[in-house]
């Protein structure tokens, strides 16, 4: 049986990672989560105090930068230059600085030259903005995730919660919205749906339904 590519692309919080590693677990496929990539640059950035205009500066120093994805049964664990930063790279701060360093057409390059190397024998589920647009054009099933803004917010607030962070709704909902606004209009590889993507709005949908619904998609491949 061929392993195909499976991308999956949409808005902040739409549960895209939720859902891709799911699918990844019942395919044995690998889950790759590319916002975590920018999330690592970000942080190493904010920690080198390099100015987050400056692509330069930013190519350069992703250019002296290792990034692993490790595979674990409930997901994966993120090494940046060999250490552990799974938790560092979901702070606020990389959160809402992350869209800056993912504009830069430099470092997005870099990048997606990354992303297609660890795709490159198949048998892959990666989420993301720009997989079915630019990452992986070729992949055999591409779904764009969507919900509303409101729901996104609900579920990132209820998840913070539930960790015992500290959390706020309505700073969540804007924090929420301009990170799509963001990443909708930069100028190189903008978040879109592809043309041939599955547009799933999962508003009022529980993940298992999401799951199925996608996981149907592979299996009518045959
Ligand atoms: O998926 P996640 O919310 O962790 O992504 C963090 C940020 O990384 C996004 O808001 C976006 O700015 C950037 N990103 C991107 N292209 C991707 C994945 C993430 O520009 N393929």
């Amino acid at each position: 049986e061929k392993h195909i590519s499976i991308a999956i692309d949409g808005p902040a919080a739409a549960g895209k990672s939720t859902v891709a590693k799911i699918i990844a677990k019942k395919l044995s496929y690998i889950y790759i989560d590319t916002g975590a990539m920018y999330r690592s640059l970000t942080y190493k950035a904010i920690a080198e105090e390099i100015n987050l205009e400056d692509e330069d500066k930013l190519l350069e120093l992703l250019l002296h930068t290792k990034i692993e994805l490790k595979p674990v049964p409930n997901g994966q664990l993120v090494y940046l230059d060999g250490v552990n930063v799974t938790e560092e790279i979901r702070s606020n701060l990389v959160t809402n600085s992350v869209s800056i360093v993912a504009k830069h057409r430099a470092v997005r390059e870099e990048m997606v030259s990354r992303q297609q190397q660890l795709a490159v024998n198949g048998g892959v589920v990666m989420d993301g903005r720009d997989i079915g647009t630019h990452v992986l054009p070729n992949a055999e099933i591409k779904v764009f995730l969507l919900a509303s803004v409101e729901e996104r917010a609900v579920r990132r607030h209820e998840e913070n919660v539930s960790k015992g962070m500290e959390s706020n709704l309505d700073r969540l909902k804007e924090e929420i919205a301009l990170r799509d606004q963001l990443d909708s209009e930069r100028e190189v590889a903008p978040l879109k749906k592809a043309d041939d993507a599955i547009e799933i709005d999962t508003t009022s949908m529980a993940i298992p339904e999401v799951v199925d619904k996608i996981m149907n998609l592979v299996n009518e491949r045959g």
